[in-house]
């Protein structure tokens, strides 16, 4: 997985962005929906725009460890699984421990063959993420939980329908507790259920597949058991993660960028802000324009679950704060751990302090090249985004990281100017 050859990103900074770039297909999306393509016992799902990322290749290893067939067709951005027959209930520790995701095969594998055991589980390095909203579901459909230090068995027991409810909005916890329950005889109700666009392209790619869900959207979803699933067609949404990144590469470096396949409605609470910074928006269809030529402004941000401000856009924006006239603050509220970035940014000439819970971004600053680490996925396209406006070189690593949610990062930033070489080691 990360052994062997390493990848880092090589920037220098100083180019406007100008011209066009393709936003890719929803990683949080796709995740989720290679993982349901296995409650399917008979036909072939295709999924396409399908974002060739490290987390996909992660997602297709673990269906395949279970005996699905998968082909991952990268040029086309199309996956095609068959899972007729899945020959293991063990979600391997290799992957499983880094792949946080990992959880969302076990609806499958506990319709499909009566049990799951996760021998470990990981994710990005985000602090303390739990997952006991699906164990505490899977419990409540009927499913027997023996969680152990290194391992935890689920065994299917009875599935069936119940009332369920989310402490709090969990993203994947609602997909996966609805994955369950499309299966499970009789009515589940989830209450508190989590709003991202995601979330409702999942409970589309499952009802097309045969799922009675209604609610999507309202924070209380109703799913009535089916007895089966069915493999379908299905087009992945835009990565709203992805075209926010690429709207702040253009108020960091300055420029105007077209982004293809960019919804500003799934921005949420994003548009809004960046908009006060100073970034304009221009939306033609599916084609977002997004510019920024001038001195930007300083900026408040508390992270909330969809449609408030994404915890995923809270390192990119930390680093576009850097730039602003004035100091920013910026509280992240969903997960702890998420402030690693104030330090690598610091080593780049940035003011980042933290404050007890929150961060002060005293800007502007001028940023100079260094060499930086990315602590997780979203550090490190943040560094990436810090250094296409620091002057000099700026080098960060692991590039893993980073390829585990972005597509052809260095690529897709070149066609816009930007100078920037993906550069691998070993
Ligand atoms: N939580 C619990 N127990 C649970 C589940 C969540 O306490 O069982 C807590 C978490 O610790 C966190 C909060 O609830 O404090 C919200 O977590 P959530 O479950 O919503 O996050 P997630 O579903 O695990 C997804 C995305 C994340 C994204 C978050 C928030 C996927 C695969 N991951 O995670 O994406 O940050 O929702 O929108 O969909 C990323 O793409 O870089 C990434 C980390």
């Amino acid at each position: 997985m990360t052994s062997g050859p390493e990848t880092r990103y090589r920037v220098r900074g100083g180019n406007q962005l100008q011209g066009t770039v393709f936003v890719q297909g929803a990683k949080n999306a796709a995740l989720k929906m290679i993982a349901a393509s296995l409650l399917a016992e008979k036909g072939r799902t295709v999924l396409r725009n399908v974002p060739v990322i490290e987390d996909v290749r992660r997602a297709v290893e673990l269906a395949q460890a279970l005996g699905a067939i998968v082909k991952f067709h990268e040029a086309e951005r199309t996956l095609v699984v068959d899972a007729s027959e899945l020959t293991s209930s063990v979600l391997p520790a290799d992957i499983a421990r880094r792949f946080r995701a990992s959880v969302l095969f076990v609806p499958a594998l506990l319709h499909r063959l009566g049990e799951a055991t996760i021998e470990g589980i990981g994710g990005c390095n985000l602090g303390s993420r739990n997952l006991d909203f699906h164990y505490r579901g899977f419990a409540r459909l009927g499913a027997i939980v023996d969680e152990q230090e290194d391992r935890i068995h689920i065994k299917a027991g009875r599935l069936r329908g119940a009332h369920l409810y989310l402490d709090t909005p969990s993203h994947t916890g609602t997909e996966n507790l609805i994955m369950a329950a499309s299966l499970a005889p009789g009515t589940t109700v989830i209450d508190n259920c989590a709003l991202e666009p995601e979330v409702l392209d999942v409970i589309a790619f499952l009802t097309k597949m045969g799922a009675r869900i209604s609610g999507g959207g309202t924070g209380f979803v109703t799913v009535q058991g089916v007895g089966e699933l069915t493999a379908v067609e299905h087009t992945v949404m835009a990565d709203r993660i992805d075209a926010a990144v690429f709207a702040m590469a253009a108020a960091m470096a300055g420029g105007e960028v077209t982004l293809v396949g960019a919804s500003l409605e799934h921005f949420g609470v994003v548009r809004w802000k960046l908009e006060q910074m100073g970034v304009e928006f221009a939306e033609h269809g599916a084609i977002l324009q997004v510019r920024r030529d001038r001195q930007l402004r300083p900026i408040n941000v508390i992270t909330c679950p969809y449609p408030g401000f994404a915890t995923d856009l809270q390192s990119p924006i930390m680093a576009v704060s850097c730039l602003a006239d004035g100091t920013s603050y910026i509280r992240e509220t969903i997960f702890d751990g998420r402030y690693m970035l104030a330090g690598e940014l610091n080593k780049m000439g940035a003011k980042v302090e933290v404050a007890g819970n929150a961060v002060l971004v005293h800007g502007p600053t001028a940023l100079h090249g260094a060499e930086v680490i990315a602590h997780d996925l979203r550090t490190g396209i943040a560094l990436v985004l810090a250094g296409l406006a620091a002057e000099g070189e700026t080098v960060v690593s692991p590039g893993y990281l980073i390829d585990r949610g972005h597509a052809s990062v260095a690529s897709r930033l070149a066609t816009l100017g930007a100078d920037i070489t993906e550069e691998i080691t070993g």
